[in-house]
């Protein structure tokens, strides 16, 4: 009786050292973010994992530091939770979740043990008296009398719930023999993962997290990354024709909120300055500038308190002081085509799309000996000279519009319902690309979009509404600490 008890508590404390084992050796091989160390002459934290496999495989590596105050990282990252869509990490989670079920059962199971123990001891003691008056019994059975009998009768009877106990034992033992084969095959299991370096899932996921924010808040005081998506527009006003422009000054500081509308794209002359978002909403605090010189298209942009804009029926550009209410300078695009010859596909004298991003001042433009195609110039936002250009072999008129962000140009199919992100051309590698990035053309006609670095949204003229987009950056960003 003794022995089955025994055997069952080995069992128990057997599995549980396996368990533990498997704890402390595997589980740590396997799960590997800790391949943590600074690399030599800097403080920097390298973190790298790269999990091979060209189906279920992800890379995460990248570097963050705090470099005298400043944020430094250099990241290629998965989207958010990307872990939690890893086939192995999926594993794993349910495999923790198995352990700890076993683990639980198995705690449960050793209280069980342990009392049961108890009683089966309790029970010994019954029995062995049983054993003792039944011995004496049969050496002088003369003693025997009927109370004797009876007494006998009861202590067998009480010894009865025992078969009970030592039935529920067998069946207990056959379930820890299951449970070890099965911790025999996690393990297994397991143990074929290992070509590969883990340390623990919450570790990695951890890690992942912390990294992920970091690395926000590093992209976030950069700036600077690719587009990935452009969120739900929200209407900000609806004011003013089918045609337009509007747009807050990304140059200067964030407390200036200040908001330009210029409604029409032909001859107009008249800009709105309201003081605040809020003001342009509700169409109160305003004041208007007068243009000495009509423009075209929609294509302007205000930049470190001035208003760039193209003049009507020309190539030139202008430069107006918002704070003088003075033009500052004028410059000629030369070879630009204008006068509606190469517009956006709307139409609307758009030859000229003058933009900003973190970088600077830019045009988007076409000339004949381009063949239509756009081309994206640099301008100096002093002199407006024309600094560098880049082909980007898109053609013009193919184009609903195009807006830059980080320097690299990102350029819309059509104006109309079902319009996305076509192409973007990357000014730093003269390498451009087709992409599909959707957004929500609400009111089915824009006009203008452009992208203000200063607040990482998309500004858009749509069908006599304004709106703004919301932008989603991959976060890739450069280390400085190259230079
Ligand atoms: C662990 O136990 C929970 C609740 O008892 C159950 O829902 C879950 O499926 C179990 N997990 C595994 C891997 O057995
Ligand atoms: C913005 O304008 C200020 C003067 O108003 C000037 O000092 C500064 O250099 C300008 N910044 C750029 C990037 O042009
Ligand atoms: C611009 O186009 C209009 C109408 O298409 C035409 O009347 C005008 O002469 C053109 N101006 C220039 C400078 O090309
Ligand atoms: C953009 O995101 C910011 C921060 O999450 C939020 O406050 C703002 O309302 C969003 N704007 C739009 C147009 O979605």
């Amino acid at each position: 009786m003794m022995s089955v008890a025994v055997m069952k508590m080995g069992l128990v404390l057997s599995t549980m050292a396996m368990l533990t084992n498997w704890m402390s050796q595997t589980l740590p091989r396997l799960v590997g973010l800790d391949q943590t160390g600074a690399r030599p002459g800097t403080s920097e934290k390298y973190i790298s994992v790269v999990y091979p496999g060209q189906d279920e495989g992800w890379q995460l590596f990248g570097s963050v530091s705090d470099v005298g105050g400043k944020c430094v990282c250099r990241l290629l990252a998965p989207p958010l939770n990307h872990c939690r869509t890893e086939p192995r990490y999926t594993r794993f989670r349910q495999l923790a979740e198995h352990v700890q079920n076993v683990s639980r059962y198995l705690e449960m199971f050793d209280w069980q043990t342990s009392r049961d123990l108890q009683h089966i001891r309790a029970m010994e003691q019954k029995i062995m008296g049983v054993e003792m008056r039944v011995k004496t019994a049969l050496s002088h059975p003369h003693t025997v009398t009927e109370k004797v009998l009876q007494d006998l009768e009861q202590s067998l009877l009480e010894c009865v719930p025992l078969r009970l106990v030592l039935a529920r034992f067998r069946s207990e033992v056959l379930k820890v023999e299951v449970l070890k084969r099965e911790m025999e095959s996690v393990s297994l299991s397991l143990g074929q993962e290992q070509t590969h370096t883990y340390s623990s899932v919450q570790q990695l996921e951890q890690k992942e997290m912390q990294l992920q924010s970091r690395l926000h808040t590093c992209a976030s005081s950069i700036g600077c990354g690719k587009l990935m998506g452009i969120g739900n527009p929200v209407t900000i006003r609806s004011f003013g024709s089918r045609f337009g422009s509007w747009m807050m000054d990304s140059m200067i500081s964030s407390s200036d909120e200040r908001v330009w509308w210029m409604d029409g794209y032909f001859k107009g002359k008249r800009v709105f300055e309201y003081r605040s978002l809020r003001d342009f909403t509700t169409g109160h605090n305003f004041v208007v500038h007068q243009l000495p010189h009509p423009w075209s298209g929609t294509g302007h942009v205000v930049y470190n308190g001035s208003l760039y804009y193209n003049k009507h029926q020309s190539n030139v550009i202008v430069r107006y002081h918002l704070h003088s209410r003075s033009v500052l300078t004028q410059h000629t695009l030369s070879q630009a085509a204008y006068n509606n010859t190469f517009p956006y596909s709307w139409g609307g004298s758009s030859d000229i799309d003058l933009m900003a991003d973190e970088s600077g001042l830019w045009a988007v433009y076409t000339t004949l000996t381009h063949g239509g195609n756009l081309v994206l110039g640099r301008l100096d936002p002093v002199t407006l000279e024309l600094l560098q250009s880049w082909d980007t072999g898109f053609p013009k008129r193919s184009a609903g519009e195009a807006f830059i962000v980080c320097g690299s140009l990102y350029v819309t199919d059509s104006h109309l319902n079902g319009a996305k992100i076509h192409f973007i051309y990357h000014t730093e590698s003269h390498m451009y690309e087709y992409t599909h990035i959707p957004f929500h053309n609400q009111y089915s006609h824009i006009s203008m979009m452009d992208y203000n670095p200063r607040e990482k949204a998309l500004y858009a003229w749509n069908n006599g509404h304004q709106v703004i987009y919301n932008i989603t950056l991959l976060q890739e960003v450069k280390t400085f600490s190259d230079v």
